[in-house]
């Protein structure tokens, strides 16, 4: 097998295909990775960047069921979507696969079979949460109750989302059916576990020790509890319809589950990679001296770090991850991000309101990327990012010396006359930055890199602003030249450096600057610009300045929170609480009820009774006492005269001694008043009926 320790397999988290992609998602997974692809193959490292859609699990035939499509319809849906946004952001996969697919399928059915033929399950039939009404086991999300950690009576029979507890569905208290709602009862069933408690010596070593000095403090405190709370088996099927079947015999209705067939997606689109470019897949799954990498929001860490490895290490073949990076959650102007609230800016809807505009909301991200805490997106943050940072800083100064290049020189780099100290220092400083950027890059520390990439922005605009060249234009051509070759030196160490964090800008910037063509020797790297004395030489022509960044207004701002206001009001429609609806009736009991339109013609206190007034409704058959219990809403005097609906046919019942002789119809608004169903009774008579 091939050595070469220069081989990198990068994975980024396989998104699920229930619903489109989000900045959450960008920020934590994707956006990070990206960036460290892009700076290893800059490094010429051998680089293969895997994703794909994870399109099996609970929440994809929940949807399904929503939208009254079939599971595929809706991952095919969402996998477009998903797919096409990626390749517009420029997220750069070598391979973006999916689980359905057949090698997908065929890789993850062996690798089962393999685990099976070789007995590292065992298999046990235990009792599990089972709907009547539905007729199926209720797995995962399919099943909803009170964290037994935390009390949220929203967990999830997988996971409590509030407290990020793992859980079984068995463990919910007030177990409930998401699909019917139904308590459940428990069934025997028989499944297949990967006794985890068996690799805990294994994943001891290997984390709590080998890794204890290089995994982010999050990532390797969530495995350290993981392990020290005791490490117990974990089924790897399911019964249900919608995955991977169960390739074993005595094993029908049974699939593989969703955390054991996803990570195998990885190595399936490396496979699927491998076949197209002619390369070998295992070079990049089972060679030590290939480093191999997890990028993943922090609700993956378990599944990353402790069963996914222990099922590579059953298997045997398989090298393990260097590192899994895991990024905390970004929220939304204060709020949790949720997809089922439509709270949430769309990676698609961002690509059709800011077209071109890729590397703006690139930057944000990263700039807020939630690396050790959770962290907030607000559009006000955004929108000063790129006016006062990109704009006035990146933009400003790559547009002057553009621009100045050609009013002076008509593009063509000039020749320096002596440098001051300045100057030497400032090329100086240029040549520190790429391994500046780099060490921090290989830290895992996006933000920090892109911020010092910023600053070597920020040190051109300076040296132009303090040198000012348009002023000494006019009275020293030598230092004029000269400052104008130090500017355009920085702005070509910037066309690379900025790459991995602004790829769109990169080559705009790379082509403005003609670094590209044929006529430079060789096209710059990023350790040229430590290494060479001069990355754009005297004589070299650059071609037209090119807009790198607009303003952002406030009324697109403005926009964007209006759309976030109207996903709110829509969710507060939505999940408003109402009674639930009664047990149906037939046409016959409802024409039991004799409902009519009655007047109110006097009305007083009930002594001694907070509540209730004691009316006297014509009723077009007769005037009747009526007793109801309104006291609080309304006053004695208000009411009388009010048109109103009467169940005149109730049985007369005694409140306070009072006999009341039917039931005035009422309703309650949204502060908790009552109000009168008072029929729109313009010129109706007392009498008539209501059916
Ligand atoms: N679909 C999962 C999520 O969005 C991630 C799957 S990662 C993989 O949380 F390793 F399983 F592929
Ligand atoms: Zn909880």
């Amino acid at each position: 097998m091939d050595q070469n320790p220069n081989r990198y397999t990068i994975t980024a988290a396989l998104p699920y295909t229930n619903g489109p992609v989000h900045i959450g998602h960008l920020a934590g997974v994707y956006v990070p990775a990206d960036i460290y692809a892009r700076f290893q193959r800059l490094q010429n490292k051998d680089v293969a960047f895997i994703c794909g859609s994870d399109e099996h699990g609970v929440p994809i035939t929940i949807k399904a069921k929503k939208e009254g499509i079939t599971p595929q319809q809706v991952v095919d849906k969402y996998h477009r979507i998903i797919k096409e946004s990626f390749e517009e952001f420029g997220i750069s996969f070598d391979n973006y696969s999916r689980t359905s697919a057949e090698i997908h399928h065929k890789t993850a059915s062996e690798f089962f079979k393999k685990l099976y033929e070789a007995g590292k399950f065992t298999e046990e039939v235990t009792e599990q949460l089972y709907d009547e009404e539905a007729n199926q086991f209720l797995a995962d999300r399919y099943i909803t109750g009170t964290c037994p950690k935390c009390g949220n009576e929203e967990a999830y029979g997988d996971q409590c989302e509030k407290c990020g507890t793992s859980l079984n569905a068995t463990d919910l208290i007030n177990p409930k059916s998401a699909i019917s709602g139904n308590v459940p009862i428990l069934k025997e069933t028989k499944h297949w576990f990967l006794p985890l408690n068996e690799y805990e010596d294994f994943l001891k070593q290997w984390i709590l020790v080998d890794h204890k000095k290089d995994w982010k403090t999050n990532v390797y405190g969530q495995c350290k509890s993981w392990i020290d709370d005791g490490l117990r088996p974990r089924a790897v099927t399911r019964d249900l319809d919608w995955g991977i079947p169960v390739p074993v015999s005595g094993a029908d209705g049974k699939v593989l589950y969703v955390w054991f067939d996803a990570p195998i997606g990885y190595i399936s689109s490396t496979k699927e990679w491998a076949t197209r470019e002619g390369k070998n897949w295992e070079d990049y799954w089972k060679n030590d001296t290939t480093k191999m990498l997890h990028f993943i929001g922090k609700d993956n860490i378990v599944f990353h770090c402790i069963i996914f490895p222990s099922m590579l290490k059953a298997e045997g073949s398989y090298i393990l991850p260097e590192n899994v990076p895991a990024n905390e959650f970004l929220n939304l102007e204060g709020n949790k991000i949720s997809t089922s609230k439509n709270w949430a800016v769309w990676l698609h809807e961002y690509l059709k309101d800011f077209p071109n505009q890729q590397d703006v909301l690139r930057y944000t991200l990263t700039a807020n990327a939630p690396e050790t805490k959770d962290n907030d997106f607000t559009w006000a943050d955004f929108q000063a990012r790129n006016n006062s940072e990109l704009v006035a800083i990146f933009g400003n100064f790559i547009n002057r010396v553009v621009v100045l290049t050609h009013k002076y020189y008509d593009g063509i780099v000039p020749k320096p006359a002596a440098f001051s100290e300045i100057d030497k220092q400032t090329l100086t400083e240029v040549k520190a930055y790429p391994s500046v950027i780099a060490s921090s890059i290989e830290r895992y520390r996006f933000r920090e890199a892109q911020s010092e990439m910023m600053n070597l922005a920020r040190l051109g605009n300076k040296y132009l602003a303090d040198e000012e060249p348009w002023k000494t234009f006019k009275t020293d051509k030598d230092r004029t030249q000269t400052v104008m070759y130090v500017a355009l030196q920085i702005a070509s160490a910037l066309a690379v450096l900025s790459e991995p964090f602004l790829p769109f800008t990169s080559t705009t910037l790379k082509n403005m600057l003609n670094v590209w063509s044929s006529a430079v020797e060789t096209s710059l790297g990023w350790n040229d610009i430590s290494l060479k004395t001069e990355l754009l030489k005297p004589g070299h022509k650059i071609n037209k300045a090119e807009l790198l960044f607009s303003k952002i207004e406030d009324e697109q701002i403005q926009a964007q929170l209006d759309k976030l206001q109207a996903s709110k009001k829509m969710n507060e429609i939505v999940n408003k609480k109402v009674e639930p609806q009664k047990e149906t009736i037939q046409f016959d009991d409802f024409m039991k009820l004799d409902m009519r339109v009655g007047t109110i013609i006097e009305a007083e206190k009930m002594p001694k009774a907070d509540k209730l007034l004691v009316l006297k409704v014509d009723t077009g058959i007769d005037v009747r006492t009526i007793v109801s219990g309104i006291a609080q809403s309304f006053n004695a005097e208000e009411i009388i005269g009010k048109k109103v609906t009467v169940l005149v046919n109730l049985a007369p019942r005694k409140l306070r001694g009072v006999e009341s002789q039917g039931m005035i119809l009422m309703t309650e608004n949204a502060e908790g008043k009552l109000v009168f169903m008072n029929p729109d009774t313009d010129g109706v008579e007392n009498g008539a009926t209501i059916n």
